[in-house]
């Protein structure tokens, strides 16, 4: 994976959302007694998660050795929690088998500092695999429908609006260079999912941050034999109330896109 410039910065974006973030905790099934984090960072979800359910252990797992020194100075007292270096492929040796698995905004970038879709649905059938029988799955990413790919209403007012605000010209030309050309809502979409975090764009820019909609997720837990139970799509108020003052959209316009998507699938 690449370098991080900044990982002090990284690890506080990831965390400020935390509240938000947490709203996965009412997935976790009543009765469920050990879960694993995958992409765990700092652990800062990861001891929330523990701190809320204490009768429960809690294992996170990260690729960066860095964080995961973190997430190990940070337990202190608790005795429900633990972390490790590695990926979730070579835990499938072991015979533990875990309650839940979570992915807190990490399949983005699985498929973008792996290859591509081929690592999300590995990590996924690792996931299943490692998912004792009747385990529950959760995800939280960044997730778009489909067919919002093929909505255009009111798309040309609204890239202009986003076009007025001179700052947003030259990411946006960068956008489309890597992406292709905004031509429907699903693109305006990942572009006002990233605008911000111009300062980090030559990490951030290439990310693509909406490789899987609903709909495939769909299809890969057909696949794998899973049930959906659940499926949400929202869009997070602080983005809401950013984008509107950032580029006067109307409440009808904002309609159109969404930031967050929940998954939660049963073995
Ligand atoms: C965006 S952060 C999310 C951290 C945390 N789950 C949260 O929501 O705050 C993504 C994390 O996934 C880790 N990561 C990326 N690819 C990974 C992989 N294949 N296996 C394990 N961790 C990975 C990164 O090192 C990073 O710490």
């Amino acid at each position: 994976m690449e370098d991080i410039v900044n990982p002090q910065r990284y690890l506080e974006r990831m965390s400020k959302p935390l509240q938000e973030k947490l709203k996965i905790a009412k997935y976790i099934p009543q009765g469920a007694g050990t879960s694993l984090d995958v992409g765990c960072a700092d652990g800062t979800i990861t001891l929330a998660l523990a701190d809320m359910y204490p009768e429960m252990s809690f294992v996170g797992i990260d690729l960066n050795e860095d964080f995961i020194n973190i997430a190990r100075g940070r337990i202190g007292e608790r005795k429900n929690v633990s972390f490790e270096h590695g990926y979730l492929r070579e835990r499938l040796a072991n015979t533990e088998r875990f309650d839940v698995v979570l992915f807190c905004s990490v399949l983005h970038e699985f498929y973008s500092y792996g290859e591509g879709i081929s690592t999300i649905v590995k990590a996924l059938s690792d996931a299943h695999e490692i998912l004792g029988v009747g385990g529950t799955l959760i995800i939280r990413d960044m997730i778009l429908y489909d067919y919002a790919g093929k909505s255009q209403l009111w798309l040309n007012e609204m890239k202009e609006k986003v076009m007025a605000k001179g700052e947003s010209v030259d990411l946006m030309k960068d956008f489309e260079r890597i992406f292709g050309t905004i031509q429907s809502i699903k693109q305006l979409n990942h572009f006002l999912l990233k605008y911000m975090y111009g300062d980090n764009w030559e990490r951030e820019g290439k990310e693509n941050y909406v490789p899987v909609s609903f709909e495939e997720y769909d299809q890969i837990f057909k696949l794998l034999g899973m049930q959906v139970m659940f499926q949400r799509s929202s869009t997070i108020p602080f983005l809401k109330d950013k984008w509107s003052n950032d580029f006067g959209f109307s409440e009808p316009e904002l309609e159109n896109f969404r930031s967050t998507g929940i998954l939660v699938a049963r073995k």
